[in-house]
């Protein structure tokens, strides 16, 4: 009998966090970041300047004939979805690959960077974009979290846009959000986990 119920919960705690993993990791943080409170930052400091910037050098750094999109979801989707799609990208030589993930971000990971990332030293140039696949244990996309520099967005934390999308490109977090300040332990290596290139 006793370890009847002792299975069952282990069965309990696992099954839960296996659940905790699929949530945004808002979610799991106990924050909720509504859009309404992201959305004013992202659409008010970044959208002209990004637009600017791109015309002069990360279009052609990137041979995108378009513009680089401003600090807006929306834009920013389009952009490495359509624009330049981001898996046709680079990746930090030092992190190729699919990777394991640390905590809020999942259980897998795989990250690409434009060619402005891959630029190498820090900080890393106005243009500079990372995506990050995030895959649950059994490699399903769960979330796409990205980093962006735009000129003057955020310039007490590398001047950085974060969003995070669902796998099928729903905004769930913009803005610096929860983003810049956990990165921030990295801020001498320009708010970049994963590599030191
Ligand atoms: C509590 C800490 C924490 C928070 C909050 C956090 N991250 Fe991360 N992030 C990490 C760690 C640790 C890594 C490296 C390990 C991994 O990716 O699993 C990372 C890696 C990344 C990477 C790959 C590039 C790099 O810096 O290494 C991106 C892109 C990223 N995070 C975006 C985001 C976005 C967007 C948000 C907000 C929605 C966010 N992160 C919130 C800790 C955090």
């Amino acid at each position: 009998m006793k370890r009847l119920t002792i299975a069952v919960l282990l069965v309990a705690v696992f099954g839960f966090t296996a659940w905790a993993m699929d949530k945004p990791m808002d979610g799991t943080m106990g924050k909720t970041m509504t859009p309404s409170m992201e959305q004013p930052m992202g659409n008010d400091m970044g959208a002209g300047m990004g637009n600017e910037m791109g015309k002069t050098m990360d279009g052609s750094m990137d041979k995108v004939s378009g513009m680089m999109p401003g600090a807006e979801s929306m834009a920013v989707w389009k952009y490495i979805t359509e624009v330049s799609p981001y898996r046709k990208w680079g990746q930090f030589p030092d992190h190729m690959g699919m990777q394991k993930g640390k905590s809020p971000h999942g259980a897998l990971h795989e990250v690409y960077v434009n060619k402005a990332g891959l630029m190498k030293g820090t900080p890393k140039p106005v243009g500079a974009m990372v995506v990050k696949d995030n895959f649950n244990s059994r490699e399903k996309l769960k979330f796409i979290t990205v980093m962006y520099k735009v000129q003057g967005y955020n310039p007490s934390a590398g001047d950085w846009y974060w969003v995070e999308y669902s796998a099928e490109g729903k905004v769930l977090v913009e803005g610096p959000g929860s983003c810049a300040g956990c990165h921030s332990a990295r801020a001498a290596n320009d708010y970049i986990m994963v590599s030191d290139h």
